[in-house]
């Protein structure tokens, strides 16, 4: 299910990188386009620099959807720190945590018009309450999953891939927490809508060792002959 039909328009799965930093960004667009991005606050920590610096770098690379994540727990805190980042430019989507309060949280910034991404989310029953509440894209961890029971990361892609479809939500599946190009592959496979990937991952999506191995023999072959491309 690579590529499916949906209400008539023809859909591919959107590759994101999951970076907060410039750098990785810069080099993941010397590699391919991207169509998006997200960053959590781990990332960001990492990253060594103030947050507004590097968001504002980022943004002005980035022309598709940037989750930032709120750090409030609390429903008003959420709010406050949502429209604040959503200030920040036109393509920010605000990820908030799949708790009660941040579900409440998205229901009314979605009335607000600001974009929202529910993140941290581990089970059906989470991925459908996020479905209900029209969030613009529901984030399933499939490593972290996975790092608790093989597969089940993709078998939970697998049921909000049938559910969503099943009851009509318009959420789109954001796979996260992605580690590995089979992961990828597996993504692809079971129609999410979108996965985000580490820039190592992103990297590694274009290699293959039979592609080297080609390549240096149609060289190799073409030298050995003396034929000429036409000038
Ligand atoms: C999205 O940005 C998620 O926070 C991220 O993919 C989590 O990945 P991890 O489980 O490798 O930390």
């Amino acid at each position: 299910m690579a590529v499916t039909q949906s209400s008539g328009m023809m859909r591919v799965m959107q590759l994101f990188l999951d970076s907060a930093d410039p750098k990785e960004v810069k080099q993941a667009l010397k590699l391919t386009s991207l169509d998006g991005l997200t960053t959590n606050p781990s990332l960001a920590a990492k990253v060594g620099r103030p947050y507004k610096d590097l968001v504002k770098e980022i943004l002005g690379l980035v022309s598709g959807p940037v989750s930032l994540e709120v750090i409030a727990t609390d429903y008003e805190g959420m709010l406050t720190q949502a429209r604040r980042l959503a200030q920040l430019g036109n393509q920010v989507v605000v990820k908030i945590p799949c708790t009660p309060a941040g579900l409440k949280a998205v229901q009314t910034l979605k009335s607000e018009g600001i974009k929202t991404n529910v993140t941290l989310v581990f089970s059906l029953n989470q991925a459908l309450l996020v479905g209900k509440t029209g969030s613009d894209y529901c984030s399933p961890f499939v490593g972290r999953l996975n790092d608790l029971e093989a597969e089940s990361g993709e078998r939970l892609i697998a049921q909000m891939r049938a559910a969503y479809d099943e009851y009509d939500f318009s959420t789109q599946i954001l796979a996260a927490s992605i580690r590995s190009v089979a992961n990828v592959e597996n993504m692809i496979r079971l129609g999410a809508d979108a996965a985000t990937l580490p820039l190592q991952v992103l990297t590694q999506l274009i290699e293959h060792p039979l592609t080297d191995k080609g390549l240096q023999a149609f060289l190799s072959d073409w030298k050995q002959s003396g034929l000429q491309l036409p000038a």
